[in-house]
């Protein structure tokens, strides 16, 4: 029977790049979806860019645009960038889109309907030169905890405090700068404290929706039976918002997280109109067919107990399963910029191109749970060129030639039969592996079966063969049953690999459409000329690669050579110190210092001696070795940074009370550093 199903990936914001930590998660749900659609399965697979908000609608200001043709331009870039990935979406959307609009008004209104939408009024920070109510994230302040400055209103980054906006110390809008001020205004909340919800969520986080370690999180999030820790959900945001409006609440729109999941219907419905699918077969409430989301584990939040509970309450279908997945680690730690680790999927291709090199290395290490997983780049060489390479690809390389030159490409098998039996055990025990998603399972099976045809080819040594005319017979069998073998293998990597494989199957084996499972139960005939299929993977490219994603981040003072000067800036740069927390940063403590005076020493042939005031009583002395790239006139009056609390130096010329930062490197200069305009002396640097 072929069964019936739906899968999604998240839907990523439309105010970043792809880079290749997503790609863990929308090469998964690819193979997966590759493989259901392989097996004969009806398969559908929908994704949408993830449009509103905040941060998207400041930063369209910023670029001096609109929002629409912000998401526009980011829409077409997460596309190409998903094709180059061979990610197959049966339609990618945009949650900015009138189906999707329509499904969540209608959510919205049934559930009112239902009794679980609630107004009440709430006192939260607003920007009063902006003109706007601010999110958590867009108001700092000093940690009411530990007193950190310039921390975010809903945690902490030095003690990991969690706080609302309002308990901050010294709050400030990070849009403006202004002094936010508390002001009242109707919020809509989705009443998920409501007995209906918490007895839903608690029954359905138990049916088997979940994987393990997902269920026990739900278990704490739930609390103990009778304990109702969930509290209602903010689903509204006030003007000005790049969102939808609420019915009959002007001025008020929808959270971005209520009309994110609300894109997945808006996508497949688009998909129905396209292909004249029924959308009630897959989302009515009752449906049969399957539905799965595959997500980050950072959003397990709002896909199991949010958008459950809304399908749950409108009238509709819940998902099957949530398949969520870890994080992504490159050579063991977080991606970062300054490692030149954080890649984003377009300088993957610019660099590496071969982007299936990266779906076979993912498809290795994912096994179906949430642990992160990593992509240690020397060990993604080694594989590639050890598995993909060397193990598959040279099979079809060693022995095609053979069946060509002597026997017109025809294969002829001594025992059809074991061989048929064995690619069904194969394919079995494989598409076992791929439905649960353990991957590096299927992988690990396949590089068996691959050691061994090799270990075949190696005994009956076809090129010793090849050399005797009295062996053909033995030359075409094993030749053909190391094609055999690569056909076999081909097929059980379609999911991973289907670009390389859709070549195997029409150029090699003259197919006119790509592999099937069910093709593992023929035995191919005859080949076509074996053609080059894939080149080792050169570590030469990955270093290019990192060092240009580091190269980035270098500031870049000639426009008119870029590249040539960033080659030189790369090797000029000292390798970076090593790494501290904020805690050893924060022991320096860094002022804006007012230049009073500076003057000549005499006898001294590098220093200045500078007189600064950092707000204090009395100004300090410091001789700084800057003698030969300033007039000391130049700099009295400007403003600067200094080292304030820098145990003080005798000098041979007097006491020295502290340190001027100045930037040099190999190239000739010396530059002293100064504070935007508005700094005033004391002010703390962090
Ligand atoms: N817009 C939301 C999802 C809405 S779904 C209704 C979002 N977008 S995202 O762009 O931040 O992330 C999209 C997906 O990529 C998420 O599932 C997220 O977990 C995943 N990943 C983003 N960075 C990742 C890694 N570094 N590693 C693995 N997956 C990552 O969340
Ligand atoms: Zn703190």
């Amino acid at each position: 029977m072929t069964r019936k199903i739906l899968v999604t990936s998240a839907l990523p914001y439309a105010n970043g790049s792809i880079h290749l930590g997503h790609l863990v998660e929308y090469i998964q749900t690819d193979i997966w979806v590759r493989f259901q659609k392989m097996r004969g399965n009806t398969c559908h697979y929908v994704c949408a860019d993830d449009t509103h908000g905040t941060p998207i609608m400041l930063r369209a200001e910023k670029e001096g645009i609109t929002p629409e043709q912000l998401i526009d331009r980011v829409w077409q870039e997460h596309f190409d960038d998903f094709a180059a990935f061979h990610v197959q979406f049966d339609n990618y959307g945009s949650t900015n889109s009138n189906e999707t609009k329509e499904s969540a008004q209608g959510i919205y209104r049934t559930l009112k309907a239902n009794g679980l939408i609630e107004v009440r009024s709430i006192e939260q920070y607003y920007d009063p030169v902006k003109n706007m109510f601010l999110p958590d994230r867009f108001i700092k302040g000093e940690c009411p905890k530990c007193h950190a400055k310039d921390q975010y209103g809903d945690n902490c980054e030095v003690c990991g405090a969690a706080y609302a906006p309002t308990d901050l110390i010294n709050p400030f809008s990070a849009v403006s700068g202004a002094k936010p001020e508390l002001r009242n205004s109707d919020h809509y909340f989705f009443k998920l404290s409501a007995d209906t919800c918490q007895a839903f969520l608690r029954q359905w986080t138990r049916g088997g929706a979940l994987q393990a370690e997902a269920a026990n999180k739900m278990q704490e999030w739930l609390g103990a039976e009778g304990e109702n820790k969930l509290t209602d959900w903010d689903i509204s945001r006030d003007a000005p918002y790049f969102g939808f409006e609420i019915p009959d609440a002007p001025g008020k729109y929808f959270y971005v997280w209520l009309d994110a999941p609300v894109g997945y219907m808006g996508s497949f419905r688009q998909l129905c109109a396209k292909n004249g699918l029924s959308f009630d077969d897959y989302w009515k409430q009752g449906s049969d067919t399957e539905l799965y989301h595959f997500i980050g584990k950072d959003i397990l939040y709002f896909h199991a107990l949010f958008w459950p509970a809304m399908l749950q309450h409108a009238g509709f279908r819940t998902p099957t399963k949530l398949f969520a997945h870890g994080f992504l680690t490159v050579n063991g730690e977080k991606m970062s910029k300054s490692r030149g680790t954080f890649i984003t999927a377009r300088s993957y291709v610019d660099h590496i191109k071969n982007t299936e090199y990266l779906r076979y290395y993912y498809a290795a290490k994912l096994n179906g749970t949430m642990e992160d997983i990593d992509l240690n780049l020397e060990d993604f060489v080694a594989k590639v060129n050890s598995d993909l390479i060397g193990k598959y690809i040279n099979i079809a390389s060693r022995c095609a030639g053979f069946l060509g030159k002597f026997f017109d490409g025809k294969l002829a098998f001594a025992d059809s039969k074991s061989l048929l039996d064995n690619a069904k055990a194969s394919g079995l025990a494989v598409a076992a592996s791929f439905e649960s998603r353990d991957y590096a399972r299927a992988l690990r099976d396949i590089m068996a079966l691959a050691d061994g045809i090799n270990g075949v080819i190696a005994a009956a040594a076809p090129w010793t063969l090849a050399k005797d005319e009295t062996k053909r017979t033995e030359l075409q069998e094993v030749s053909s049953y190391a094609l055999h073998g690569f056909y076999v293998l081909s097929i059980l990597l379609g999911p991973v690999l289907p670009a390389l494989t859709s070549r195997v199957a029409r150029e090699l084996f003259g197919m006119d459409r790509d592999f099937a499972w069910s093709d593992l139960a023929e035995l191919p005939t005859h080949i076509n000329a074996y053609q080059h299929l894939a080149t080792r993977l050169d570590p030469k490219l990955i270093e290019a690669m990192v060092a240009a994603n580091q190269e980035s981040l270098k500031p870049m003072t000639d426009s008119h050579s870029e590249t040539r000067h960033a080659e030189h800036q790369q090797h000029a740069i000292a390798p970076l110190a090593e790494t501290i927390g904020i805690d050893d940063f924060m022991k320096i403590d860094l002022r804006v210092a007012h230049i009073v005076n500076a003057e000549h020493v005499e006898g001294a042939e590098k220093l200045l001696k500078l007189t600064l005031d950092i707000g204090e009583a009395q100004p300090r002395t410091v001789f700084a070795g800057i003698k030969s790239a300033y007039d000391p006139e130049k700099l009295k009056g400007r403003m600067t940074v200094m080292v304030a609390n820098l145990a003080p130096r005798k000098m041979k010329f007097g006491l020295s009370e502290g340190m001027v930062l100045a930037a040099s490197g190999e190239t000739p200069g010396l530059f002293v550093l100064s504070p935007d305009a508005g700094a005033q002396p004391g002010m703390r640097i962090k």
